[in-house]
């Protein structure tokens, strides 16, 4: 009886954890997922995995960047700040340094206007482009949500001038 005991703490509880990673949590939040007043349990979960939205953000900025400009902030050079555009709008991320910097999960985005993987939840090299024009309705929608996450955390320094033409802007 206490080695069956013994054997389910063993092998149970790591399965439990494994199982619940993989298919029970969420993928990654749907942003609209935190910022929704009304919210459900399923919600509220979500929320605490996400960082809150910010009360000290700046007014946001509009100089002028290229895309070729925004690579150099793509968190290779520690001495610069990090920049992510959405839509075109380029925000400071440098204090997620963690995540967006050199090696980090969402590096991907950093240095660039990644607009399109945003859209598709896709952290795809080839995705990660600016030109979010052709996405479906429903995956413009996510990277609107992703837009507006970013603009409750995250100081807007400027904005990209070069963006290639979109028929759908914000
Ligand atoms: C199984 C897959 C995924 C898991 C478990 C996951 C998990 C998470 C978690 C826990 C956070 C909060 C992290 C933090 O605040 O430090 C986060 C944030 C985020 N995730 Fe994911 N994610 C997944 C996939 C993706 C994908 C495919 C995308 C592509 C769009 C994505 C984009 C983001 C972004 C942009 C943030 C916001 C980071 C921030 O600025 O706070 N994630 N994800």
């Amino acid at each position: 009886m206490l080695s069956l005991f013994v054997y389910a703490l063993v092998f149970g509880f790591p399965l439990f954890f494994l199982i619940r990673h993989h298919f029970l949590s969420p993928p990654c939040p749907q942003p609209t997922s935190v910022i929704t007043t009304t919210e459900t349990d399923e919600k509220k979960s979500l929320k605490t995995i996400m960082q809150p939205p910010r009360e000290d953000l700046s007014l946001p900025k509009d100089d002028p960047f290229t895309l070729e400009e925004l690579k150099q902030y793509d968190g290779s050079d520690p001495s610069k700040p990090i920049y992510v555009s959405i839509k075109g709008d380029v925000f400071d991320v440098t204090r997620k340094s963690d995540v967006y910097g050199k090696g980090g999960s969402y590096n991907i985005f950093a240095g660039k206007d990644g607009s399109k993987g945003l859209g598709k939840s896709s952290l795809k090299p080839e995705d990660a482009v600016p030109d979010y024009g052709d996405l479906p309705d429903n995956e413009m929608k996510v990277l609107d949500d992703w837009h507006s996450f970013f603009s409750k955390r995250y100081n807007i320094v400027g904005r990209v001038t070069d963006i290639p033409a979109i028929q759908r802007p914000i």
